[in-house]
């Protein structure tokens, strides 16, 4: 594949930059042109960053816990401070912690689920709303999920369908401001095998079962009745983050082979 310079002299800060689809994001985006500020809670982002420098590509690691408004705004204020502004925020964070339907969930694995899946989002786009309003605009992606319509993950969903709610109420309010704000909704995603894991503990066989019933019905609710690859996700998120998508604002793309979730 060529790369393109379409994000040159464009500074992009992408969260969950250690593995599966932020990293993909943060390598094409590089590849690209842009000064990319990888973050990530794990150590691992810093491997991320250092390959890519070492390919001669503009690049700053930071590690944060992004589900407190406190580290989103450090993460904010140091990418300030190393590059006097933020031009494209891609809020990646999130991803089902357990898999089985929802009354085995407790309350405290729900609140979890909350917390990885909306919370870094919302953060994000208020900590980086009066950098980018002060410049005059910017772009944010928030990175869904058809998972707002499918089954053995509740919690995870209604943190989904407020990271929906968060790109439709933001752009309205922020077109103004020339901000806009475009989510992208991956369907089921081949991907390596995570090195940093979603769960710590070990999935139990009742929970691979569940897990399974997910898979089905991930594959049922394609209409291609197959997964997608990490890069039909990257390329529709630099898409959405370029300027080629200039007139498009506040809707949420589902890139599933047809799913709508
Ligand atoms: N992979 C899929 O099949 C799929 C499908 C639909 C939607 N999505 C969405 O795409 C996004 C990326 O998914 P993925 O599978 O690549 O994720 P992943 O679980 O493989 O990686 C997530 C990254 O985020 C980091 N992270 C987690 N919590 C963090 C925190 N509090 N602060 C900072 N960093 C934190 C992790 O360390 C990890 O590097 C998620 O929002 C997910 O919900 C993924």
């Amino acid at each position: 594949m060529t790369f393109t310079d379409r994000f040159k002299e464009t500074i992009a800060l992408v969260t969950g930059a250690a593995q599966g689809i932020g990293k993909g994001v943060a390598e094409r985006l590089a590849k690209e042109g842009a000064t990319t500020v990888l973050v990530d809670r794990s150590e691992l982002v810093l491997a991320v960053a250092e390959n890519l420098e070492n390919e001669g590509y503009t690049v700053l690691a930071l590690q944060a816990d992004l589900e407190t408004f406190e580290g989103f705004e450090s993460v904010v204020k140091r990418t300030l401070d190393a590059f006097g502004r933020i031009d494209i925020l891609i809020n990646n964070v999130g991803g089902t912690i357990w898999a089985k339907p929802f009354q085995h969930y407790s309350p405290e694995e729900i609140l979890k689920e909350v917390n990885r899946s909306l919370l870094p989002t919302l953060w994000g786009c208020r900590a980086v709303l009066p950098t980018m309003i002060a410049k005059g605009g910017g772009v944010i992606i928030n990175v869904s999920s058809v998972a707002t319509r499918s089954v053995n993950r509740v919690p995870y969903a209604a943190a989904k369908g407020g990271v929906n709610a968060i790109t439709a109420s933001l752009a309205f309010e922020q077109a103004a401001n020339n901000v806009r704000i475009i989510g992208v909704a991956p369907g089921g995603t081949l991907a390596p095998e995570r090195v940093i894991p979603r769960n710590e503990m070990p999935q139990t066989p009742q929970e691979a079962i569940w897990y399974e019933q997910i898979i089905e019905q991930t594959k049922a609710s394609s209409l291609q009745k197959k997964y997608g690859t990490i890069d039909n996700q990257v390329s529709t998120i630099l898409f959405a983050a370029s300027s080629e998508a200039a007139y498009i604002t506040g809707v949420t793309i589902p890139v599933a082979g047809g799913d709508l979730g």
